[in-house]
């Protein structure tokens, strides 16, 4: 379980987040949506511990999860919105590689990635560097390496946006198998049609939590 409490995010000038109270349960699909420029990223920053709130704290199972260096906690997988993947290495290596550095072995760790690709149709690209990729291929290869670790936590930022509904669907069938899995899973979206999806909805406006449903 993520506990998000009485969360502010500052920067010199601005604040981009403010008085964020949330929990964010395993086993359910979490959606946080909004316009663009309200906070989404911000959000899901602070909730990974990639940054560290300016007040408040967030927990995982009652641990912080900003560790004073911006190294999120291995129980953390992202897909960012600027994809972070390696642009000469192919897509099999790039979702290999985060699952080598999780301590799965080369050969399995290469299988495991071929695999992923290929359950998001783009298994006939997994030599070609992610360079020559498309957007919405570099997408799903994003998608794939988050989704390969099989973390606890899955926080996912716009997973879709570069996506046909088809592709779409896809990631959100296995976004859901991670649920199902027991993980924790957030996508920021600004997609109605990845709302739908999800099990709850917290919207977000000027870097507030406006509010709380759950759709259909
Ligand atoms: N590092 C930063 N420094 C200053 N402003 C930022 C920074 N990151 C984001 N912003 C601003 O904060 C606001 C929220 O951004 P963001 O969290 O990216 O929203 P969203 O993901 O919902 O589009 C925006 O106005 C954006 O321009
Ligand atoms: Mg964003």
């Amino acid at each position: 379980m993520i506990e998000i409490r009485d969360v502010d995010y500052r920067t010199a000038e601005r604040t981009l987040v403010s008085d964020i109270d949330l929990v964010v349960r395993p086993g359910e699909l979490t959606a946080i949506s909004g316009t663009s420029g309200s906070g989404k990223t911000t959000l899901l920053s602070v909730v990974g511990g990639l940054v560290r709130p300016s007040t408040g704290s967030v927990l995982l199972d009652g641990e912080a999860t900003w560790r004073g260096s911006g190294d999120p906690l291995p129980a953390m997988s992202f897909i960012l919105q600027v994809y972070g993947l390696v642009p000469i290495l192919s897509a099999r290596e790039n979702v290999s590689i985060a699952l080598r550095a999780r301590g799965v072995a080369a050969r399995t760790a290469d299988d495991d990635a071929e695999e992923m690709l290929d359950r998001l149709r783009i298994g006939d690209l997994s030599s070609r560097q992610v360079e020559e990729l498309s957007g919405g291929q570099l997408q799903r290869v994003a998608c794939a390496r988050a989704l390969a670790v099989k973390a606890p936590v899955l926080l996912a930022d716009e997973p879709t946006s570069e996506l046909d509904h088809t592709s779409r669907d896809l990631v959100m069938g296995l976004l859901r198998e991670r649920a199902e899995a027991g993980a924790t899973v957030v996508v920021a979206t600004h997609d109605d049609e990845v709302v739908d999806q999800c099990d709850v909805h917290h919207r977000m406006d000027e870097g507030r939590l406006v509010s709380v449903s759950t759709p259909g």
